[in-house]
């Protein structure tokens, strides 16, 4: 992942962007870089990491009280010192370093090319440095409004921090998709990609919004949208300590995490929903649209958390979209002899983005032409880059090695699909089209509602906190959360648990259950609600001990189960969401008790970058 560090004031800029960086490291690049403005720009950057732009730099004139820094993870152009941002516009006038990608950077570049642009880098972020320069240097503008005007023939995400040497004491900052935070001090501002950077200097920040863009002296902040309407800045108290920084007040990254949901979710699908919820907006995959329409097939790529999602991504897009889908663990997909069609849809879906089995089976794809499609959280990673076209799950950085917010978004993701997919392909009814994207905009509020009953979940976890074993069981749309509440409670508590459908209990599991097995059942109220009960109560009938996942008020289930938590009455087709937090809470309580390193489970990785 990438970052961005700023600073425009009275101190000098350079130790300020220096730390910035390093507190931006955990986010992970390859290359860093900064620019210091003086009179002239001094740009320093190179491969590698911020200790060798500190090598570079530690001698050379590093004066300033204006500048910007830089990480890189390359979408566009290798690792290189000439990739590296800061980005110089082609006659200087402009300087820029982004996070995130210029999806039409290609079009723009040749349109620059024919005007006499020459480019030093291969990548997309200085094609939109000379795309501002021709603007301003041909419309004679400002350099404020050709940056609105050369954003406004962007496609992507971006999160941007611009100079300008006509105009020394300025910087501007603008946002669509990577976040930018914006501190404000006594006659000086502050700008990173998060809080970290920012706090040890001020507790008074503010988040630019997607197509917002900030013009900043040190002596003010002016804000506005990109079609020039005044925006009034939100400055807000930030309580975070420097310590705590990334947890806030939470104890581990995975419960921040857990408790972001409500949120991540509503950054999942912000601007990608028509205001009258009438209709979904998927621009990532734009410009394959009647490659989707036209598929015969959809063949899904993943591992763990991921490849659960994408067993939810099956019910969805069979159910909703009415296309065959078939769902593969990459690790096997990439050393079968698989056999793919042209007319078919690959859809990889990928937190990290740099998955070694995934990023492999769709090199293996690649070949064959079908459509690739990538469903990731970290902008510019490896399989966001390799595929032609995807959704962004905008999460949020997900630290904690368990995937929570990540896994939720993903499954917002993939409902948005199909259900776009399936009006798109005239299979899915406006009226219903318009049900569902209402009931996917009602879950995060639905998801704070059991936030609300972590104490009740963390009683119900001391009772099982030293069982050797757990069972989950699910059907239908819920049996790919069994298996994603397997996996948590696994992976951080290092309890052996296993999910099932819930039908294939009779087929052996059930050989399992005894007084000691405890059976964590997800019985919301959906078509196969009966069917649960009765799973329930085969279980029950040999000793076995229920904690069931039930729709509130279900009064049935809680003269059957030892425990029941409630969610909230929702459609099926978002009952995953909501079903899982439950199981998150659950996996985090019991890791906890038994005094697990949650963010950093023995022998896992948050990126599983090799084979
Ligand atoms: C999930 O909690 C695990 N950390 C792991 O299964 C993870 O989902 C898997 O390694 C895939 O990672 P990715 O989504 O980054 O490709
Ligand atoms: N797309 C830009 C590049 O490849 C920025 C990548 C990033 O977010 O660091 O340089």
């Amino acid at each position: 992942m990438c970052g961005i560090v700023a600073y425009v004031g009275d101190r000098t800029a350079y130790p300020i962007l220096i730390k910035g960086l390093q507190r931006l490291e955990y986010r992970g690049y390859d290359s860093a870089g900064i620019a210091l403005l003086n009179g002239q720009t001094n740009v320093y950057k190179c491969k590698g990491k911020v200790k060798d732009l500190q090598a570079l730099s530690k001698d050379k004139e590093i004066s300033g009280t204006v500048g910007m820094g830089h990480t890189r993870w390359a979408t566009h152009g290798e690792p290189s010192d000439h990739n590296a941002h800061p980005h110089r516009s082609m006659n200087g006038k402009f300087f820029v370093v982004h996070n995130g990608i210029i999806e039409n950077y290609t079009h723009l570049k040749k349109e620059l090319s024919n005007r006499g642009y020459k480019f030093q880098s291969e990548t997309d972020t200085e094609v939109l440095a000379n795309l501002i320069e021709n603007i301003y240097l041909e419309k004679s503008v400002s350099a404020e409004l050709a940056v609105r005007l050369a954003l406004t023939k962007v496609v992507g995400a971006y999160g941007l921090v611009i100079s300008c040497e006509d105009e020394p004491g300025m910087l501007i900052a603008a946002r669509k998709g990577s976040p930018l935070v914006v501190g404000v001090g006594e006659h000086e501002y502050f700008l990173a990609s998060d809080a970290t950077p920012i706090v040890e200097y001020t507790d008074q920040v503010m988040y630019l919004n997607d197509e917002e863009v900030a013009v900043i002296t040190r002596d003010g902040l002016d804000l506005k949208n990109l079609e020039n309407d005044s925006k009034t800045p939100d400055f807000k108290k930030i309580t975070l300590s420097i310590d705590h920084i990334d947890k806030g007040d939470y104890e581990h990254f995975m419960l921040k995490e857990i408790h972001e949901q409500p949120m991540s979710i509503r950054d999942t699908f912000r601007g990608r929903v028509a205001m009258d919820e009438s209709k979904i907006f998927l621009g990532g995959v734009l410009d394959v649209m009647p490659q989707l329409i036209k598929a015969k097939r959809i063949i899904i790529v993943a591992c763990g958390t991921s490849w659960h999602a994408g067993l939810v991504g099956e019910y969805l897009f069979e159910k909703y979209g009415r296309i065959p889908v078939e769902v593969e663990y990459a690790s096997e997909f990439r050393y079968r002899d698989p056999i793919i069609q042209e007319d078919d849809l690959v859809i990889a879906i990928s937190q990290s983005g740099e998955t070694a089995d995934t990023l492999a089976a769709i090199r293996k794809v690649r070949e064959t032409g079908a459509t690739i499609l990538g469903i990731c959280n970290v902008a510019g990673s490896s399989i966001a880059r390799e595929t032609d076209a995807g959704v962004y799950t905008h999460a949020g950085i997900e630290i904690g090695v368990a995937s929570t917010k990540a896994f939720t978004s993903q499954i917002t993701v993939l409902t948005m699909m199909a259900l776009l997919l399936g009006s798109k392909r005239q299979v899915l009814p406006a009226s219903e089209y318009k049900e569902l994207i209402h009931e996917l905009i009602q879950v995060p509020s639905k998801i704070e509602e059991i936030l609300k009953q972590e104490s009740e979940i963390e009683k119900i976890a001391a009772v099982y906190k030293d069982v050797t074993n757990a069972l989950y069981m699910g059907r239908g749309l819920l049996f790919p959360v069994a298996l994603e509440g397997a996996l948590k409670l696994k992976e951080i508590s290092y309890i052996h648990a296993e999910g099932y459908p819930a039908a294939e209990m009779k087929h052996g599991p059930i050989a399992l259950i005894d007084e000691n097995m405890p059976v964590f059942a997800l019985a919301a109220n959906d078509q196969s609600y009966e069917k649960m009960v009765s799973n329930i109560q085969e279980v029950k009938a040999r000793k076995g001990k229920v904690i069931a996942i039930a729709t509130k008020g279900d009064k049935g289930i809680r003269k059957m189960a030892d425990h029941v938590i409630e969610i909230p009455e929702c459609h099926e087709a978002v009952s995953p969401l909501l079903a899982v937090v439950p199981l998150q809470i659950l996996s985090y309580h019991i890791a906890v008790m038994r005094g697990c390193n949650v963010d950093q489970p023995r022998n896992l990785a948050k990126s599983v970058t090799v084979e």
